[in-house]
């Protein structure tokens, strides 16, 4: 006989506690006690069966059996396309886009059995974006419910479904658990019985998860290792482009990323994402750069803005968009020690265009020369793109995969390409892309 009781730990140290309490009496933490369930079976003793051997040559990889979802930015995030048995956490800030990127994988996927739970949306309301998007929705079933174990019941009647979308996690609940929808207890346990099902009947799963105002998806990142593959959907909520990032996979590469743009019609996906960050102006204006990033396995030209003006304030202001703070006050530090730039009264804006984040070395080039030319306003060669690390003496140093780099800008048709190879200072930058010292 199975039983459940449930016990509250202690994230810190594991103390147990059948009740919840403020503190934990074990190691004084306040507020780390949470739910988990624990199963008892009644008489159990230790297993006698033997684990089963394997032979390395005889097992089969997964990469042949990968489905492709047919939505080219969505596989290529994924390294290549659906791995049959995984299961694929989908986070991102509420109206990102979420639904709607697997409302569409599910349409592109047609010819596949699919089952989409909506515990957050009626059924109605999924068929009304459905019908927005134009999708057809053959092959599709909807589930709604919000109770796991209901939702497993009714998955193991479609064992040769091929995808389950959990739309999303934090709306399920477990009845063996006392806590509310959405809190960690109840998130992990239904993200856990989900997880052991589909991997048990080999089915692929789509789990989405809200990530919170700091980041976290559903408080700790506490469902990042009990899933294959971590997808971030992320971008500018007001602004048309999203991005997909994979920060972790057991079936490819991280960092990858998918670029979209949510249109009336739904996302589409951006097969040439570096003309889409670069401004239609290509005029020389002064405080601009281009700069080329990698974001996973893909070279992207982007466009580093600088506006530095006088303060009227004690302390200058140092304001970094998609680029950190620290990395913005180390770059002005080297350009007045080696530039004798003096902007100890001057505030500095820097913003990546397109609302990219990087904290790659490879910026600070881009970075240092827009403050430059804002400051001097003197414009840089809009032909030019450049990249490097820079070190504290100010000079240009290697950076990963330069090769990749330098033929992304070749491919679209840059001449001037200002890197450690050509350039061994800063200084030396300026002159060859100003002609002036
Ligand atoms: P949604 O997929 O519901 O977000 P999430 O599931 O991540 O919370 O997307 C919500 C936003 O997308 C919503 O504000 C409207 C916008 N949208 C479009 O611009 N075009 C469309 O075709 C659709 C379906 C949504
Ligand atoms: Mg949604």
């Amino acid at each position: 006989m199975v039983k459940t009781k449930t016990v509250f730990v202690c994230q810190q140290c594991g103390h147990q506690a059948p009740k919840w309490q403020g503190q934990c009496p074990g190691c004084g933490e306040w507020n780390s006690l949470e739910e988990t369930s624990l199963t008892i079976s009644a008489g159990s003793k230790a297993s006698s069966a033997k684990a089963k051997v394997l032979t390395f040559s005889q097992i089969e990889s997964y990469e042949k059996a990968r489905v492709k979802s047919n939505i080219n930015e969505l596989d290529r995030v994924l390294g290549g396309g659906i791995v049959p048995g995984s299961v694929v956490l989908l986070a991102g800030e509420p109206g990102i886009g979420k639904s709607t990127l697997l409302l569409q994988l599910s349409d592109s996927f047609a010819n596949r059995s699919i089952c989409y739970v909506c515990g957050e949306e009626s059924p109605e309301q999924v068929k009304m974006r459905a019908d927005r998007l134009g999708a057809k929705g053959e092959g599709l079933k909807l589930i709604s419910a919000v109770d796991v174990d209901e939702i497993i019941i009714a998955l193991s009647d479609f064992k040769k479904d091929n995808l389950v979308i959990i739309d999303s996690i934090q709306t399920l609940t477990t009845q063996d658990l006392t806590g509310t929808a959405g809190s960690i207890g109840q998130v992990r346990e239904s993200a856990s019985r989900l997880i052991n099902f589909a991997k048990k009947n080999n089915m692929s799963m789509f789990l989405v998860g809200h990530v919170t105002k700091s980041g976290a998806i559903a408080g700790p990142k506490i469902l990042e290792h009990a899933v294959d593959t971590v997808i971030y959907f992320e971008g500018d909520q007001y602004g048309q482009l999203r991005l997909l990032r994979s920060v972790k996979n057991r079936f490819g590469a991280t960092g990858e990323v998918g670029v979209f743009m949510m249109t009336s019609s739904g996302l589409e996906p951006v097969d040439n994402p570096s003309k889409l960050f670069l401004s239609a102006n290509q005029k020389p204006i002064a405080g601009v750069v281009k700069t080329v990033l990698l974001k996973g396995t893909r070279p992207l030209i982007l466009e580093v803005q600088s506006l530095v003006t006088q303060t009227n304030m004690a302390y200058p202001r140092r304001l970094a968009k998609g680029m950190s703070r620290n990395k913005l006050e180390l770059h002005v530090a080297v350009l007045q020690k080696h530039l004798k730039a003096p902007l100890f009264n001057q505030d500095v804006i820097l913003n990546v265009a397109g609302g990219i984040k990087s904290e790659e070395p490879a910026i600070d080039l881009a970075s240092c020369l827009a403050i430059w030319s804002s400051y001097n306003n003197k414009a840089i060669d809009p032909e030019a793109v450049v990249f490097g690390e820079i070190g504290l003496l100010g000079e240009i140093r290697p950076t990963s995969q330069e090769e990749r780099r330098v033929a992304e800008a070749k491919r679209l048709g840059y001449k001037k390409i200002i890197s450690s190879q050509n350039a061994s200072s800063l200084l030396k930058a300026i002159k060859m892309l100003t002609g002036s010292k």
